[in-house]
């Protein structure tokens, strides 16, 4: 096992040790459609990692940002946005008459978030608090929303897709971003990657289909989803 492997599993290992303290002891919940085992929620006092340096080279933020296909005065959303790391790039492709919700269900996250906006005077993300179940926006009013290594950890993922459902417009597009569980080069702890055939297998029953998947990214399979 190389170093970077090595420090990435103690850093993941770390970062559910302190979702678990933050949550409770839990029993690992299991997805009834896919039987995935679902991960814990990342904890806010793990957020410095969003914002390390690597993640450029290990995962092209830049690259799939610029694949989203995103245009001055949509209105996206960043949902379990953390410390905003991808919410802040959308927001310069969106410009000043669109609009980035960024939501995430720790307070911890969106105060990390409202001052970077703060200091950086980004005024077109609004942060948004979301619950386990519900991202509060708007009903069909995203143009697209993306998850960024959130969706594995969501507790009640198919709740979720549902409220994910009403808010995006028709012709709104889902994206995921998850890192490869197929690959056993990416140093990742399992319950933090997905498959295809689990994102197909969740994410049909609810409604969604994909639409193409990107692995041009390091990492991460990079998935567009509709609405069936
Ligand atoms: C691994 S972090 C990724 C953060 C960010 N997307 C990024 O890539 O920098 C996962 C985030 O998803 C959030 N999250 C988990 N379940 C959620 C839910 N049901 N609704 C909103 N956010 C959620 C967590 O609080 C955490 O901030």
């Amino acid at each position: 096992m190389n170093s970077l492997r090595l420090q990435m599993q103690i850093y993941l290992l770390l970062v559910t040790l302190l979702g678990v303290a933050a949550y409770g002891q839990r029993v690992p919940a299991i997805h009834p459609v896919s039987g995935r085992v679902i991960a814990p929620v990342m904890s806010a006092a793990g957020a410095d990692w969003l914002e390390r340096a690597e993640r450029e080279n290990e995962e092209s933020p830049t690259k799939a940002v610029a694949l989203l296909g995103l245009k001055p005065g949509m209105t996206v959303c960043d949902l379990g946005a953390g410390t905003g790391y991808y919410a802040v790039r959308m927001a310069r492709l969106v410009g000043a008459e669109g609009k980035v919700y960024a939501v995430d269900i720790q307070p911890r996250m969106l105060d990390l978030l409202s001052k970077r906006l703060s200091a950086a005077g980004i005024k077109n993300i609004e942060p948004l608090l979301g619950a386990e179940s519900e991202t509060n926006l708007p009903p069909e009013s995203q143009d697209l929303i993306i998850l960024v290594d959130v969706y594995h950890e969501f507790s009640k993922p198919q709740e979720m897709l549902r409220s994910i459902r009403k808010a995006l417009k028709d012709t709104g597009r889902l994206v995921l971003l998850e890192f490869r569980k197929e690959d056993g080069n990416v140093p990742i702890r399992l319950e933090h990657k997905m498959s295809l055939t689990e994102v197909k297998a969740e994410l049909d029953p609810e409604g969604f289909q994909i639409e193409k998947v990107l692995d041009t990214l390091p990492w991460q399979h990079m998935i567009f989803l509709r609405k069936k």
